[in-house]
């Protein structure tokens, strides 16, 4: 399928984590294609008004912990009484990091991020894809993590949630081909967002030019989707660090276990920190 076939075919986009970031970036940016309905999810309502009233195309909104048990019915009923039962792009988006060692957050720690960062994904793909198939040719964009290819100290319970997901997400790819369904993953790096702060990167002169910003993403998510593409990091030059630690393992961990790969690990806005 082309680029143009996808373009002309932009109809109902659904976002999930739309009231800040990647996700509001990604908003804006779907609603300058002619022919876009959006469907903004996350738990903070007014955010959501606020960005939709904002918007130059129709937008609802659904207030929503995509975690809880009830959450997929729920989107899947709001896509059915306000959008006549179409979607053509599902953004799975919403996501956080808590920091820690495993010997501090343990076992809970990683059941937490695979909560909202795999399972809350996987659960509502299922709900939507029925209606994604329906409206095909459409498409899924995963928004993973270069965090997904390569682990740091501290950040290993959200790696897990990543890594689970790309596999999960390149199954999905060739699953689904057949049915006109195209699946597309994006890997941001250092990204500032009220999530992702990347404080620490952004004070220093020498690490500054590493963080990126959440429209460039949203760019990549746009590409990734309609544009038909499988995958793309952001920035680009990210994907080196995923073939260094398949080429180079022993100077990967050599470096990553580090002192300099401290500076790599930055708060997070999630309680106890991990990062992107
Ligand atoms: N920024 C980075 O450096 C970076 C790097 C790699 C990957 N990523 C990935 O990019 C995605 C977006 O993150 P971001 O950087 O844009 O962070 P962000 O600004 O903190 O956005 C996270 C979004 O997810 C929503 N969300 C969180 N928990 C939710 C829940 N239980 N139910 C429903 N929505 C929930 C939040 O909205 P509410 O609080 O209103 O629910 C918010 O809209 C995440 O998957 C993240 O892992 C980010």
């Amino acid at each position: 399928m082309t680029e143009v076939e996808y373009v002309a075919l932009m109809g109902v986009a659904l976002v999930t984590g739309a009231s800040t970031g990647i996700g509001k970036a990604t908003a804006i940016r779907l609603s300058r294609e002619p022919g876009t309905e959006l469907v903004l999810v996350a738990r903070r309502e007014e955010l959501l008004r606020e960005l939709a009233e904002s918007l130059p195309c129709r937008a609802t909104c659904l207030a929503v912990d995509l975690t809880y048990d009830d959450a997929p019915q729920r989107v899947r009923a709001h896509l059915e009484a306000e959008h006549g039962g179409s979607l053509h792009l599902l953004v799975n988006n919403a996501g956080a990091a808590w920091r820690g060692s495993f010997a501090e957050g343990g076992a809970a720690n990683v059941q937490r991020h695979m909560e909202l960062n795999f399972d809350a994904v996987v659960r509502l793909t299922e709900a939507l894809l029925p209606l994604l198939r329906a409206s095909a040719p459409s498409a899924i964009v995963n928004v993973a993590s270069t965090a997904g290819r390569v682990s740091r100290a501290r950040t290993g319970a959200y790696s897990a949630s990543k890594f689970a997901l790309i596999g999960w997400n390149d199954s999905l790819y060739a699953e689904e081909k057949a049915e006109g369904v195209h699946v597309g993953m994006v890997l941001p790096g250092f990204v500032r967002t009220e999530g992702f702060p990347a404080t620490e990167l952004r004070e220093k002169a020498l690490t500054r030019w590493v963080v990126s910003e959440p429209e460039k993403v949203a760019e990549a998510i746009y590409g990734c989707g309609p544009g038909g593409k499988a995958e793309r990091y952001v920035p680009r030059p990210y994907a080196l660090a995923a073939i260094a630690r398949i080429l180079l393992p022993r100077l990967t961990r050599r470096v990553l276990s580090g002192g300099a790969a401290s500076s790599l690990t930055t708060s997070t806005g999630g309680q106890g920190p991990a990062s992107g």
